[in-house]
């Protein structure tokens, strides 16, 4: 297109811009340093390999982000073969992409209850203890991260008690915590060992029982270093009820992950609230997770992590197609949400 062309279209957009007296001014565009710049701790986001062939996408995340966690293709759904093969390819460009930025990888995650795969589950009693051990240990020396997810989200929907998984019925309800606890430290014993749940925000029951776990856990020498707060919520979420969690489970003195945030409009409930309003809701819940966590002693505050960098690849599209749960939008432009969350930022 000649210059002379998109001057003349950008005069023309410029002028169809000009509203009738009384209508609202458009909204001046958020403009913010690099999210990295701003925060004293690593800032994260869930990321997927495929989307690295999106010029855009990629460089958002170099540029924006200082620590990536593979979204789904450090799991064992990604990772374990039918035959019982391990798949790194594309785990191995996630981390591969961390490096060549100079970015912190997270590994997620090693025992989840959502994930049996049927190679496991074919195992004899006798065999699976020593398979899951050697699978851990195989995975956590391969990735030199920061940190793992050693037990994801071992609580009941309902928060009132603990999963019953194929890992618990195994090797023991809280034996099969503490056994990959010890195998992860064996295997790497520089990254950290996060326990993660969600919903604490949301669910009182869930934030007391999740204590509960790690004082066990503790107690049984568990070497559990870090613990997650996943954060995924709903702009309808009270406000206060992300401080809560954070708060309460930053009083076991360990590093603390805010490991998955994002807030989901579209799964927001409320008569007659303009998209507006969630909006501006979503914007003081992500404020408040960071005004929550900048409250936690300085050496507690391991990362910040969202679970998506852009509204256009977040999972939560796969639900409902307008939702904009993320910190930038589809042009990786900021938001309003962006700019909350950076104006809560404590050294
Ligand atoms: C989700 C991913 O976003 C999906 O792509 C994948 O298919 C399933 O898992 N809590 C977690 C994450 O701990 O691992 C989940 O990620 C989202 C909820």
């Amino acid at each position: 297109m000649s210059l002379s062309r998109r001057a003349v279209l950008a005069g023309g957009l410029a002028l169809s811009a000009c509203k009738p007296s009384g209508a609202a001014a458009p909204a001046a565009p958020i403009v913010l340093g690099p999210l990295k710049a701003l925060a004293p701790f690593a800032v994260g986001t869930a990321v997927q390999a495929g989307y690295f062939d999106i010029p855009e996408y990629a460089d958002l995340v170099a540029t924006q982000f200082s620590q990536v966690t593979p979204e789904w293709e450090m799991k064992m759904e990604y990772i374990v073969q039918d035959d019982g093969s391990l798949k790194f390819d594309a785990p191995d460009r996630i981390a591969a992409f961390a490096r060549q930025h100079g970015m912190r990888l997270y590994g997620t995650t090693l025992v989840w209850y959502a994930q049996k795969p049927p190679w496991f589950e074919r195992l004899s009693d006798k065999d699976f203890g020593p398979k899951l051990d050697e699978y851990l240990t195989t995975v956590v020396r391969r990735y030199p991260a920061a940190g793992w997810d050693v037990v994801n989200e071992a609580i009941t929907e309902d928060g009132t008690g603990l999963r019953s998984s194929m890992w618990s019925q195994r090797l023991g309800e809280l034996g099969h915590m503490t056994r990959a606890f010890q195998v992860t430290k064996a295997a790497d014993p520089t990254a950290l060992r996060f326990i993660n749940e969600y919903y604490l925000e949301s669910i009182p029951a869930k934030l007391d029982t999740y204590q509960r776990l790690i004082e066990r856990l503790l107690a049984a020498g568990a070497p559990l270093t870090g613990i997650g707060c996943q954060t995924h919520c709903n702009a309808d979420l009270k406000p206060g009820g992300i401080a809560k969690a954070v708060a309460a489970i930053g009083r076991f003195g360990l590093p603390i992950h805010i490991s998955e945030m994002d807030v989901s409009i579209a799964r927001a409930k409320g008569l007659g609230v303009s998209r507006a309003a969630w909006e501006q809701a979503q914007a003081r819940l992500y404020g408040e997770a960071m005004e929550a966590f900048c409250q936690l002693p300085a050496p507690q505050r391991f990362a910040f992590s969202v679970w998506g960098a852009r509204d256009s690849e977040s999972w939560l599209r796969g639900e409902t197609k307008t939702d904009t749960p993320d910190l930038f939008d589809g042009q990786g432009r900021p938001k309003l949400a962006t700019k909350a969350w950076a104006d809560a930022i404590k050294a």
